[in-house]
């Protein structure tokens, strides 16, 4: 995770653009920021616990400096752990995203030669060993020497008080490198740099960057000079303004209607060549982390429902031990609204090199993963900004669902159902929609469990809903498929515990209502979320009949209710404790 943004070039304002960078970052990492500027033969240094939001810098004026905005890895929330960090003579400052895996033993080296830590992170070594690779050689190679000895996916930036020159390194972790004439910017992605140029240079893994009066590239592994190849960008980065919202999470939800009608109204040409792809390929593999890997397990339910074909669905985490089978003629479709997720850049990374075939569902333009993939589709979601992803899951499902139809030559179809969709989501928006929705908020706000059940394809709605209700409410929140409740789980049911039961008009209702009252004996409070009333539901939310777009349409209310209880419990639903937007790190 953590954002980092660097600057060096003409302008004496370096603190300041790098603070506005970092704020566009901020989605990788909030729990603390740091910059340090270039003041003379001295580097200043401004840090600061919270979030960047509407910091301010009180530093001086200079002409190069770094930030970062971090999400802790190695040691607590503190002032001493944010970045940038400092060698022992406070000459060397360097931000980190990523974990140095032997910094363990690093440290006690560095400890035996008489450094001194002031922090807990793993970060802190890697700016002491640059100071004792400096004793005997130049800046450069001091930052290469140093980056060649640690373990991990890291990617640095750093600067030296005695020269106007900034360096990076990189291997996993995405760095962008941006020129305006004279002026360089380096920045964990684009969104930092374009608001000052459109030109950029993606550094690659194993590559060494060096930014001052020129830029020289460098492979790390070797020292030998390599061709920058700037490209200019057309896309406009998009922003997004929370207008009447109370939060970002509130708007995106209220945005899926038009999300789900646009991709109906626009995404066929796409869907039918990506439907070509799969059927050429021999083994297709969805993967995907968190609710994206939920949205993949909806994708093997839809695929295997309506195209009657079996695309298999892994956790991407998972994937590298299970990549084995992989060959040329595999086919791999990521999904992904950043678009950096290591979890899922990691395992694509070794498919490509088995010779596989990646396709990428990204929200992002010129992420990593879009950059990655032999062929990207966009979410078209819009910039997604709280934490918990809504409207892109809505965009993903949507997709898939035109794709499982396309493979049958049917796309019209899906078409035509996720028109309609869009209009019960409108429904499922509307004031007495939301004035119930918010009543059984307020009935669960001081639940400590709520459990989530679904079969078949509201499997992965259930799972869906938990995380949504768990990450932004802090309620502990455990979505179950509703055959596998009585192997286990069930002992947990107690008096006035809830439940959530997906029950759509599908071969699956009759089942789920058994469910529902075998959890209703033990004492449970069933709310459930269906197209009829049961006797059954002691709270009843209603989802009109949406055939395999009920997928979409049921996520709707709980997304509502996530968002409600979040609020009711005075938590802060666009930005959850301990998360951030991007996971950049394992
Ligand atoms: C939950 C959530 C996360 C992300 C996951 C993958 O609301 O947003 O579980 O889905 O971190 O992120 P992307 O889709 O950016 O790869």
């Amino acid at each position: 995770m953590c954002g980092i943004f660097g600057y060096v070039g003409k302008q004496n304002n370096a603190a300041q653009i790098v603070l506005e960078g970092l704020r566009l970052l901020e989605y990788r990492g909030y729990d603390s920021w740091g910059i340090a500027v270039k003041s003379g033969k001295k580097l200043m240094v401004n840090k600061q616990v919270g979030k960047i939001e509407s910091a301010k810098t009180t530093l001086s004026a200079s002409f190069l400096g770094i930030g970062h905005t971090r999400w802790a890895t190695h040691g607590g929330v503190t002032e001493n752990n944010a970045h940038p960090h400092l060698d022992c003579k406070q000459e060397i400052a360097l931000v980190h995203n990523g974990i140095v895996e032997n910094f363990v033993a690093l440290k006690e080296e560095l400890i035996i030669r008489g450094h001194s830590f002031n922090s807990e992170t793993d970060t802190e070594v890697i700016v002491h060993l640059i100071e004792e690779y400096l004793k005997k050689e130049g800046f450069a190679s001091s930052v290469r020497d140093s980056f060649n000895r640690l373990k991990g996916l890291n990617a640095i930036v750093v600067a030296y008080a005695v020269s106007r020159q900034i360096i990076a390194c990189k291997t996993g972790s995405s760095l962008v490198v941006g020129q305006k004439n004279s002026d360089f910017y380096i920045a964990s992605d684009a969104l930092g740099i374009t608001d000052h140029t459109k030109k950029l240079f993606f550094l690659k893994d194993g590559e060494m960057v060096i930014l001052g009066e020129k830029l020289q590239l460098i492979s790390i592994a070797n020292g030998k000079k390599l061709k920058a190849n700037f490209e200019t960008i057309h896309w406009k980065q998009e922003d997004s303004k929370i207008g009447n919202f109370n939060h970002f999470m509130e708007k995106e939800i209220y945005e899926q209607p038009r999300v789900v009608r646009t991709i109906a109204r626009t995404a066929d040409q796409d869907i039918i060549s990506l439907s070509r792809t799969i059927k050429r390929a021999r083994g297709t593999f969805f993967i995907g982390a968190g609710t994206a890997f939920h949205a993949c397990l909806a994708g093997t339910y839809l695929f295997s429902g309506i195209a009657k074909i079996h695309v298999n669905t892994a956790v991407a985490s998972e994937f590298n031990y299970l990549e084995d089978f992989l060959t040329k003629e595999s086919l791999i479709i990521a999904l992904s609204q950043s678009g950096e997720t290591i979890d899922v850049l990691e395992p694509l990374n070794r498919a490509k090199g088995k010779g596989s075939r990646i396709v990428a569902l990204t929200n992002v333009l010129g992420s990593s993963l879009y950059r990655l993939a032999d062929h990207s589709l966009i979410l078209g979601a819009g910039v997604e900004k709280a934490v918990a992803s809504t409207k892109a899951y809505t965009a993903k499902l949507a997709l898939l669902l035109m794709l499982a139809h396309a493979m049958n030559g049917e796309i019209k179809k899906a078409k035509k159902n996720l028109l309609e969709t869009s209009k019960e989501i409108q429904r499922l928006l509307s004031a007495p929609s939301r004035k119930n929705i918010r009543k059984i908020a307020l009935v669960l706000k001081s639940s400590e469990h709520i459990y989530t059940i679904g079969r078949g394809v509201s499997y992965p709605t259930a799972l869906e809903a938990a995380l949504k209700i768990k990450e932004v409410s802090y309620i502990h929140t455990e979505g179950l498929a509703g055959g596998e409740l009585k192997h286990g789980t069930l002992a947990l049911v107690e008096k006035g515990t809830p439940c959530i039961v997906f029950a759509p008009n599908d071969d699956t209702y009759e089942a789920m209502i058994s469910n529902a009252i075998e959890i209703k004996s033990r004492g449970g409070v069933i709310i459930g979320i269906s197209t009829k009333k049961s006797s059954v539901f002691d709270y009843f939310i209603e989802v009109r009949d949406m055939g395999w777009a009920r997928i979409i349409a049921q996520i709707i209310p709980a997304q509502l209710l996530a968002y409600y209880l979040a609020v009711e419990r005075g938590c802060d639903p666009d930005k959850p404790r301990n998360l951030a937007k991007s996971v950049t790190v394992k």
